[in-house]
């Protein structure tokens, strides 16, 4: 077990990262980030800690003002929507911040402001004159996602300002060969312009330190991160850009200018505070007996690690974070989650689609969370876990208790002559102990598994026993047992409010007890006429293959039209003969192609199916010229649902074959006619 750096703090603050409000939240934000934080702060809760927990919004930076362009709107526009969303699915999920602010807040503004002026009067920014691209028509400054141009590593021309997709440099803008504006098409030109740096090079030192007395505690992964990012030297960043969404920089001489994101976002956590607890909020960023444990996802680390401590110092009056827990990612079935390509289970979707079935999800996101390394999310993986974990063990040990205390008592629990058992106690505290072990270890995937087996515990107990064999011969004993499963039962309620906090609840009140009544070392538990429970009704549902189905396909579906690509790197599960046989396949001639206006990917084909003349429009004109179409035979789903596309009814679809994201048609070995059956 690792050490804590502080074994008796007065009060924790807990924060998530504030998610960018440009697009909802998805299952990947849940388990590498709220859920944990959520946990946690629960399992401190719990144990009678003062604890505060703290996220909101981050609405400034080009995450927002990228959406906005894309959705043709305006960033308040996006992140009043977004923020809601966010809000209200955090919500219903049952993620318990104490506050979900955000940064255009005026409190917020003015706090960053605040701490901006406290450093610079202080000194600490190096003030730098530098070339920045300029675009005249748009007149303003760009950042460096807005320009594009010829990559000079790799030559592939849709490179952006800070990064080449194609072969994954890192650039800056002027690497670029014949840079572009996004915004407007023109060539930017070079103008200065004046920002104020962090220069976190003279942090090295005492960032090291900090970094280093955090060995032990800290993640390894965590670690690791930030002393590779220290061994590279650390670079002065400006903390100030030329744009107009964002919080002011409030300095005379910087008109126009605002604040970095990432320096006013991790502020945001103190504003939150600050709005959550308007006269103390000061104890909890200020004392040294504050414990302060940010969570957030990897790609986070070098800002809350690095930079936020940098400022921290700078700043002098504020503690530095203790931990911070960060998670790996998660993928989804097979690929990579991404907002812009659609490929996501949106929380607020799930929420929809399975109402009451929060705690399903924490389950199964907390048991494949990717606490040391990427982990995946698949469907069918979803199903395997409710069915066979949830329902088949926790849900049917509650239910064969409870059916039996009402079969054999009429619900009222038996009175006896207790004698304890020391297997059982000793099983109790066993996953009392782990689950605390490793909850304050952040390692979460184990202490819900350290629950989990009591539950397994709990049902090999009363298989042995046998109650429903000895009723008849020896009615003392199984009341015995009896009261002991609902002993375990009783347990599982209060191990599991951290983690499946609303099956905590439904246990409690099936059982109808009190969970402040339930303790690890003594518990009541009424008996007789005082104590009846309820009728048994499941914990957990099956999930059906059906429903497994139907959110594949959404999924697949929803990132098709997005990508217009239909190319899915899955595997996609096995389809009976008979499904197979529902598709007509035929071949097909191309005697026509134009491209369809004001698009780049599509071509408008007319095929000669025989027996038919049709018009299909596919997404392949970044592979066919039209003049290399015509003539071509293909392979087609004739009997695929007419879809209108750009206006155009589109009747069947061409089946295409993909390398690397190239396509090719599939063509017959001979020439054929159109309309052939293809089986
Ligand atoms: N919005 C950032 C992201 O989603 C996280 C900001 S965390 C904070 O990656 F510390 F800056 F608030
Ligand atoms: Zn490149």
């Amino acid at each position: 077990m690792k050490m804590k750096n502080n074994e008796n703090p007065k009060r924790y603050l807990v924060t998530a990262a504030l998610p960018y409000a440009n697009g909802p939240l998805h299952i990947g934000h849940i388990a590498g980030c709220y859920l944990p934080a959520d946990i946690y702060v629960r399992f401190l809760r719990l144990a009678g800690k003062d604890v505060k927990f703290i996220c909101g919004s981050d609405e400034h930076g080009m995450a927002i003002t990228m959406r906005a362009k894309k959705e043709d709107t305006t960033p308040k526009a996006i992140v009043d929507k977004y923020d809601k969303l966010m809000k209200d699915a955090f919500a219903e999920f049952g993620i318990t911040f104490d506050i979900y602010s955000r940064t255009s807040n005026a409190l917020h503004h003015k706090t960053a402001q605040e701490f901006f002026l406290h450093l610079y009067n202080k000194g600490v920014f190096t003030e730098k004159e530098t070339e920045q691209y300029y675009d005249e028509k748009a007149k303003q400054f760009l950042a460096d996602r807005y320009i594009k141009g010829t990559c000079p590593k790799c030559g592939y021309n849709e490179a952006y300002g800070d990064q080449c997709e194609k072969c994954g440099s890192s650039l800056n803008p002027t690497d670029l060969i014949n840079p572009i504006s996004t915004l407007t098409g023109n060539s930017p030109t070079l103008r200065k312009t004046k920002n104020w740096y962090l220069p976190l090079g003279e942090y090295q030192r005492s960032l090291g330190d900090y970094i280093k007395s955090k060995k032990d505690s800290w993640k390894a992964n965590v670690y690791g991160q930030c002393i590779s990012w220290l061994n590279d030297g650390l670079q002065e960043r400006a903390m100030t850009r030329d744009l107009d969404w964002g919080v002011k920089v409030p300095l005379k001489e910087a008109e126009g200018k605002v604040l970095y994101v990432w320096f006013d976002a991790p502020i945001g956590y103190i504003s939150a505070t600050k709005e959550l607890l308007p006269n103390d909020w000061d104890v909890y960023w200020k004392s040294e007996d504050t414990v302060l444990i940010h969570f957030i996802g990897k790609d986070n680390i070098v800002f809350h690690c690095l930079i936020f401590p940098a400022m921290l110092m700078a700043h002098e009056q504020y503690i530095l974070p203790t931990n911070v827990p960060a998670n790996e990612f998660l993928n989804l079935e097979g690929r990579k989650i991404s907002t812009s390509k659609n490929w996501a289970v949106w929380l607020h979707e799930y929420l929809e689609d399975f109402p009451n079935k929060q705690d399903e999800l924490r389950y199964v996101l907390t048991s494949i969370a990717p606490e040391t390394s990427d982990s995946e999310f698949t469907w069918k993986d979803f199903q395997s876990k409710v069915n066979n974990e949830l329902v088949a063990i926790l849900g049917n040990f509650i239910n064969r208790v409870t059916t039996l205390i009402n079969k054999y008592y009429e619900g009222y629990v038996p009175e006896i002559n207790r004698k304890d058992n020391p297997e059982l106690i000793d099983e109790i505290s066993r996953a009392y102990q782990k689950s605390r072990e490793f909850t304050l270890n952040y390692n979460f995937r184990q202490g819900l598994s350290s629950i989990m087996d009591l539950a397994r515990f709990g049902n090999r107990f009363i298989t042995a026993q046998e109650p429903w064999k000895r009723i008849k011969t020896e009615p003392e004993s199984v009341k015995q047992i009896l009261v002991d499963c609902l002993i375990i039962s009783a347990h599982l309620g209060k191990l599991l409010i951290p983690y499946l906090p609303h099956s905590s609840d439904r246990i409690f009140s099936m059982l109808n007890l009190n969970p402040e009544d339930i303790n690890e070392r003594e518990s009541i538990i009424p008996f007789g006429k005082q104590h009846k429970i309820l009728e048994p009704s499941l914990l957990f549902e099956k999930i059906e293959d059906a429903e497994i189905e139907k959110q594949r396909l959404k999924l697949m579906n929803s990132s098709e039209k997005e990508s217009n690509s239909g190319s899915i790197n899955t595997i996609i599960p096995e389809v009976s003969f008979n499904d197979f046989e529902k598709m007509d396949l035929r071949t097909a001639v191309i005697t026509a192609a134009e491209k369809v206006p004001k698009t780049d990917k599509l071509l408008k084909l007319s095929i000669d199916l025989g027996y038919e003349q049709r018009t299909i429009v596919s997404g392949i004109a970044e592979h066919y010229t039209p003049e290399e179409a015509i003539g071509q035979t293909v392979l087609i789903i004739a009997n695929l649902a007419p879809r209108t596309i750009k206006g155009i009814e589109s009747k069947g679809m061409i089946l295409m074959a993909e390398e690397n994201g190239k396509l090719s048609f599939m063509t017959t070995h001979k020439p054929f006619k159109g309309g052939a059956v293809v089986k």
